[in-house]
């Protein structure tokens, strides 16, 4: 039996993570806690919100004393930690809630796990730390630090504090840093769905700048496999980047989703861009490759188009999911397209 802390268990990619680990590893209690911000839903965790071996808790990861009671009620091993406020254009326009949560909530969650004896703490960090690239190259894990948006600054400083928990006080610990992610249950502000959602309402689909940058798209379930063999077989105190090798401009993607929703190029609108844009990601993944076997199986065309009809199929969740304050956070970023 593997007792397992996830956190933030109630987004994309944390609820994607806690489905596939119910579904493959029978032996393993996962407590899964998050405050439920506008990204966390219960809906996203349909169909095992009652499983036996997952209990959820609505909690915030600033809160040592919860996290530590139920490390000891549940006899927790490992924690991982997804957690976070994810969204640039979010960390742009209100930086301080980043700090929150993706620096003091991490650092509350390493206390817990050093007074507690944690065995393994994986901290899911991201490509963004390592800034932007030019046309050409990759990031590998050596590629020095040098993140641009206060998000991936953030992301950054709960990096250095992993980091340092495993330096000053023996924590052993792994870090994964992926590429823009992509699947089921992805809150429509992030771009792949809110292009889904815009073009299966016939609204203009917002490219910002040139449409030009270039991000390496993985599937999430190739990302959760990646977690759960770091989390498995990663080497104490190691950095794993996770990565497809799916370079694609924003203009490819947009095009490929309208394509595939029978709806016509001239929903691309191009809008102000975001300030500060990193112009391009890609993942170097040679390491969790060579050191731990892991490699992404799905292909983008294959990925796009199962996510599309998962959209499709699920317009309740996507309806529910952008009523409420999705609005209005809509019309500060968009104005009335
Ligand atoms: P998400 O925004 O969909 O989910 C974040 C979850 O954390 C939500 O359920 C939210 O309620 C919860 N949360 C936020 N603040 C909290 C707090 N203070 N206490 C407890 N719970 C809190 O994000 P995601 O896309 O699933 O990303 C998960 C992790 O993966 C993040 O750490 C992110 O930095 C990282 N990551 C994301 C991507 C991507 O493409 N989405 C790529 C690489 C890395
Ligand atoms: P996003 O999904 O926000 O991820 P990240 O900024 O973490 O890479 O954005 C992916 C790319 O799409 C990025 O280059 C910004 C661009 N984008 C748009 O062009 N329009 C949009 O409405 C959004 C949300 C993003």
């Amino acid at each position: 039996m593997r007792n397992i802390l996830v956190t933030g268990g109630a987004g994309f990619i944390g609820s994607n993570f806690v489905r596939l680990v119910l579904a493959q590893q029978p032996d393993c209690l996962i407590v899964n806690v998050d405050k439920l911000t506008y990204a966390g839903n219960l809906e996203n965790l349909e169909g095992f919100l009652d499983n036996p071996t997952h209990v959820f808790v609505k909690a915030d990861i600033n809160d040592g004393k919860i996290i530590e009671q139920l490390i000891d009620k549940y006899k927790i091993e490992t924690i991982i930690n997804f957690a976070a406020e994810s969204h640039v254009d979010r960390s742009i326009s209100e930086p301080k809630v980043f700090i929150e949560t993706n620096v003091t909530g991490t650092l509350t969650l390493l206390e817990a796990a050093r007074d507690k004896k944690i065995q393994k703490f994986v901290q899911i960090s991201t490509d963004e730390v390592y800034g932007e690239l030019g046309e050409t190259g990759k990031f590998t894990e050596q590629t020095p630090l040098s993140p641009n948006s206060p998000y991936s600054a953030s992301k950054t400083s709960a990096d250095l504090l992993v980091r340092a928990f495993g330096h000053t006080f023996g924590l052993n610990y792994n870090i994964t840093r992926c590429s823009n992610n992509y699947g089921p249950y992805q809150f429509p502000e992030k771009m792949i769905p809110l292009m889904i959602n815009n073009a299966l309402n016939d609204k203009p689909l917002p490219v910002y700048g040139d449409g030009l940058n270039v991000r390496d798209w993985i599937h999430v379930e190739d990302h959760c496999q990646a977690i759960w063999k770091v989390l498995v077989e990663g080497k104490p105190s190691e950095i794993y980047n996770i990565g497809s090798s799916n370079e694609k401009t924003n203009l490819e993607v947009v095009k490929t989703i309208l394509d595939a929703v029978g709806k016509p190029h001239s929903l691309i609108t191009f809008v102000k861009d975001r300030p500060g844009h990193d112009r391009r990601y890609a993942i170097d993944s040679s390491k969790i490759n060579s050191q731990l076997g892991w490699k992404a199986k799905t292909n983008f065309a294959q990925g796009i188009k199962s996510t599309i009809d998962w959209y499709l199929q699920n317009k309740k969740w996507l309806a529910n999911v952008t009523s409420g304050n999705y609005q209005q956070y809509y019309q500060q970023m968009y104005g009335n397209r």
